[in-house]
């Protein structure tokens, strides 16, 4: 292990790192980030885009070849170097600090308008209620871009204000906030204690209510049969590769991090496949249950699901809406998927901001209330300036397009290169990953994370550059995209590597006692194969 060059002068005392204090709430809370606006607002709507049915398929090999095997290297990083994603980085290398900063920066971009799409689910709530949407002449979709966003046609930056999506974002950011302050125990553990088993329940019930619609069965043959021509275009390839890091929360920094609280004494693989189980069966239950509304939507409609389905970030919001004015018990469904989008959004939104917290508490030594209110009010406050206008649903397009498909595929890939190619780590981080797992891994995984991960995100990612070069993306105008879109994913990292050279400061993590005890208890075991040098 590189030694920590800035150690200047004695640290001084810092704030003991937390653990998740049981297993289980490790578990819970990595299936709360898994589980989130991914698996229920994005999913469908990104499958119904890449060939329906289709898409399953990219999306199956995605999780198999490259979404557990990272998941894995994610939670060897973290558990082993123990660290937010900065801190972890640079204990295994110093000159990869520079990554976990570009995947704090990525959480940013995300973070900032997931917290909008928590608050258009909880106004949606409301809604469901009210079905405010009857009133408007063009029905739900009229209603979704018209009265609820007051969308302009025109795509730009526009700061007009839109109060019905600030004052919920508010309320957003605020239990945000809070729950963020209270610590990764007091807060994070307990709010998805809280959140998921709801969540869990309410979710249930909606599919359960959802598949019994009528027309439900033709919505599902739509989500299911596989139209084998979009498997020949890799921009398919690419969004489900990018959807599922996005989805299983890996490549960007979350589960560096939040395997770096579980306590020493743990299982890996075991925990893994279990979140990577979890998170999958919401997914599909998310399109099962979406296109069994669908499927509804276009039997009363008396047309086909490919007419009344809207492709887009508007799915959820247009489609479910039109159900609840129609279906039995209406207001019950909306509640119910909106609810379960919040309480999904916000498990997920705490531990996106996280991922920045504890890079911030970890290179400066600020103590846990600080650090939060120091980074996460300018989060918020930059979230509330840019989503609640007008023009907040291009920007929030923009950036989600790019900062997954360009952001977090193109960190995944350079993490594959470093630690695999670059370091030669990935026999030691397979070793470690075997000494505290119950299910083992063989070359295999080495195998998929350090050659044919390279090769399938290398190629993915140079044939979506091309892609949206010679299309812009959305149709939206070229400066727009240029600037929200390439120009933001250039900024995260020219950010990383400005962020990477501010010195740590004395009583930084990177000289935390805690850490050579620890470091002294995994050499211990691992005596004779590796030696404390190599750490
Ligand atoms: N994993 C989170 C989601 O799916 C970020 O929304």
């Amino acid at each position: 292990m590189s030694t920590p060059s800035s150690s200047q002068g004695a640290p001084l005392a810092t704030e003991k790192r937390e653990t998740f204090s049981s297993r289980k709430l490790f578990i819970l809370s990595a299936i709360g980030s898994a589980v989130g606006l991914g698996n229920i607002w994005r999913f469908p709507y990104v499958a119904y885009e890449n060939g329906g049915g289709a898409f399953l398929i990219p999306y199956l090999v995605a999780i198999l070849c490259a979404g557990i095997p990272l998941l894995f290297l994610d939670y060897s990083i973290g558990h082993r170097y123990r660290g937010s994603a900065p801190l972890a980085y640079r204990r295994a290398n110093r000159k990869a600090e520079v990554l976990g900063w570009w995947q704090v920066l990525i959480c940013f971009v995300i973070a900032i308008y997931y917290a909008a799409i928590i608050a258009w689910a909880a106004m949606y709530c409301w809604f469901s209620i009210t079905k405010s949407w009857e009133k408007n002449a063009d029905g739900a979709g009229g209603f979704f871009m018209g009265d609820f966003l007051q969308v302009q046609d025109e795509v730009t930056v526009g700061f007009d204000f839109v109060g019905s999506v600030f004052f919920p974002m508010l309320c957003v950011w605020l239990l945000a906030i809070v729950i963020m302050v209270a610590g990764v125990n007091k807060g994070i553990s307990r709010a998805n204690a809280i959140f998921m088993p709801l969540l869990i329940i309410m979710f249930l019930v909606l599919v359960v209510q959802s598949v019994f619609l009528p027309g439900a069965v033709d919505g599902l043959n739509t989500f299911f049969t596989p139209n084998f021509e979009a498997l020949s275009n890799p921009s398919v390839w690419a969004a489900a590769f990018g959807h599922i890091f996005f989805s299983l929360s890996v490549a960007f920094g979350i589960m560096v991090t939040y395997s770096s609280y579980m306590k020493r004494k743990s299982d890996l693989t075991g925990s893994g496949y279990v979140v990577a189980f979890a998170n999958s069966s919401f997914e599909l239950l998310a399109g099962i249950g979406v296109f069994a509304a669908l499927g509804f939507m276009a039997y009363n409609a008396g047309s086909s699901v490919d007419e009344v389905a809207t492709s887009g970030i508007g799915l959820a919001f247009i489609a479910f809406p039109t159900i609840v004015s129609q279906a039995p018990l209406g207001s019950v469904i909306g509640v119910l998927f909106f609810g379960s989008l919040v309480f999904a959004g916000m498990t997920s939104l705490i531990s996106i901001l996280e991922v920045i917290v504890a890079a911030f508490q970890d290179k400066l030594g600020w103590k846990r209330q600080s650090a939060t209110l120091v980074v996460v009010l300018p989060v918020a406050l930059i979230s509330m300036l840019l989503f609640p206008t007008t023009t907040g649903l291009y920007l929030l397009d923009t950036m989600d397009a790019f900062v997954n498909q360009f952001g977090i595929l193109a960190c995944a890939l350079v993490i594959v290169i470093v630690f695999g190619a670059g370091l030669g780590m990935l026999p030691k981080l397979a070793k470690h990953l075997n000494r505290h797992s119950s299910i083992k891994l063989g070359t295999g995984w080495m195998v998929l994370v350090g050659g044919i991960g390279p090769a399938a995100l290398g190629y993915m990612l140079i044939n979506e550059v091309q892609s949206k070069m010679a299309e812009s993306y959305s149709g939206y105008p070229v400066w727009f995209n240029g600037v929200f879109g390439w120009g933001m994913a250039g900024l995260l990292i020219v950010g990383a590597v400005l962020l990477s050279l501010v010195p740590w400061s004395r009583n930084s993590k990177i000289n935390d006692p805690e850490f050579d005890q620890h470091r002294a208890n995994v050499e211990a075991e691992e005596v004779p194969e590796v030696t404390g040098k190599e750490y």
